[in-house]
């Protein structure tokens, strides 16, 4: 299996999460916005998580969905951090899901900064789904 981990955070929430993730996988955690964030390879899973901002994704995160190719991406996992609603989950599915790539339909939550309780959820979350 392989696996990427990419994610796009303006405070530092959704980076800590990805970064567990990306720990558990064995792999970096990027961000949508690093030169290196485009998968060239193909992965079998790429963890893909935003938080919520004013009801919406981030327009980084809108325009790396932009770029994802179903022939580089077997499917995508969903993670997010917000205060209190999870609808970048569905923003974030629906966007892959619009360029053709399955989605996973478990996904990852956790409001605000995680603790280190929901970053060894986040760790379980890679494994069931790597
Ligand atoms: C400008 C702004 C708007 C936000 N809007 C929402 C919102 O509509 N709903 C919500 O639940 N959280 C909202 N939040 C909270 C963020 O989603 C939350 O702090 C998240 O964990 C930030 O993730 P980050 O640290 O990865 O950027 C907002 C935060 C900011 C700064």
């Amino acid at each position: 299996m392989t696996t990427a981990v990419r994610y796009y955070s303006r405070s530092g929430n959704t980076k800590a999460v990805a970064e567990a993730i990306a720990e558990a996988a064995g792999v970096q955690a990027i961000s949508v916005d690093a030169a290196d964030a485009a998968i060239n390879e193909p992965v079998d899973v790429l963890f893909l998580g935003g938080a919520l901002y004013k009801y919406g994704i981030d327009d980084h995160m809108k325009a790396y969905l932009e770029t994802l190719n179903k022939e580089m991406v077997g499917k995508v996992a969903v993670f997010s951090t917000s205060w209190f609603s999870k609808h970048a989950i569905d923003l974030i599915k629906n966007g892959a899901a619009e360029k053709g790539i399955e989605v996973v339909s478990d996904s990852l939550y956790v409001r605000g900064k995680p603790n280190d309780a929901q970053k060894a959820k986040a760790a379980e979350f890679a494994k069931k789904n790597i």
